[in-house]
C-alpha cells in the first residue's frame, strides 16, 4: 500500500497526544517535503515518512525501544518497509546505513528541526522571525546545542548532488513553516484532522540567484 498523508497523521496522532512531539513532526515533514521536491522524489512518501519517524516516541520514551518497537506497529497497520526502513534509520543508536537521499534527508531535516527550535527558546519572540543568518551563526557555534549533529546537517548539501545556493535557508524557513501549520491547527475541534501541509515552494528566503555567494 502506498501511505496517504492522513493515514500517517492518523498513526501519528493515536499515538501521540504531546503537542511539542507534533509539532516537531509537521516541522521534520515540511522541510523532509521541500527536499522531495527538490529532488523530484515522492513529496508524500518522504512526507510520510517524516511524520512518522518519532511517532512512538510517547509510548517509548527510551532509545532500547525508540523508535525500533514502534517498527512492528507500523508493520500492522499496514506501512510499507521502505517507510518503516527509513523512519528507523534516523535512530543513531541503531547504525543503520543512510544509504538513500531520503534517509540523509530525513536525518538532517531531523537535526536542524531540533535546532531551529533550541533558537528560538532563548529569543524573546521564540522562533517567530527568526532569520536563517542567525540559526547559521548558532551552527558554527559548538557550544550551543551541542547535541545536534552539525556533520549531517551539513552533509546534505555536499556529497554527489550539491544542492542549490540558499537550500539552507530555506530548509530553516520550511522548519518554521512546519511549526507556525502546528500552531494554527491547535484548537482545531478534533485533533485529529491532518493540519494542512506545507504547500509553498518558493520561499522569499529561497532564491539561488539572491543568496548566490554561498549557503
Ligand atoms: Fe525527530
Amino acid at each position: 500500500m502506498r501511505p496517504t498523508r492522513d493515514q500517517a497523521w492518523e498513526t501519528l496522532t493515536r499515538y501521540t497526544a504531546s503537542e511539542s512531539l507534533r509539532r516537531h513532526a509537521l516541522a521534520v515533514e515540511a522541510s523532509v517535503r521541500f527536499y522531495a521536491r527538490l529532488y523530484g522524489e515522492d513529496e508524500e512518501f518522504w512526507g510520510c515518512v517524516a511524520l512518522l519517524h518519532d511517532f512512538d516516541y510517547e509510548i517509548h520514551p527510551t532509545l532500547d525501544k525508540h523508535p525500533q518497537d514502534g517498527a512492528p506497529i507500523l508493520r500492522e497497520e499496514g506501512f510499507p518497509e521502505e517507510l518503516i526502513e527509513a523512519a528507523l534509520s534516523h535512530a543513531e543508536h541503531l547504525e543503520m546505513p543512510r544509504d538513500t537521499q531520503l534517509k540523509k534527508v530525513l536525518f538532517a531535516c531531523d537535526e536542524l528541526s531540533g535546532f531551529v527550535h533550541a533558537c528560538g527558546l532563548v529569543r524573546p519572540t521564540g522562533i517567530d522571525g527568526l532569520e536563517p543568518k542567525s540559526v547559521k551563526k548558532k551552527l558554527k557555534q559548538p557550544s550551543f546545542a551541542a547535541a545536534v549533529n552539525r556533520d549531517e546537517v551539513y552533509r546534505i548539501r555536499t556529497g554527489k548532488n550539491p544542492l542549490p545556493r540558499g537550500t539552507l535557508d530555506a530548509l530553516c524557513w520550511k522548519v518554521q513553516e512546519g511549526c507556525a501549520i502546528f500552531k494554527s491547527s491547535v484548537g482545531s475541534p478534533s485533533g485529529t484532522s491532518a493540519p494542512r501541509p506545507c504547500m509553498a515552494w518558493w520561499t522569499t528566503a529561497f532564491s539561488p540567484r539572491r543568496n548566490s555567494r554561498r549557503l
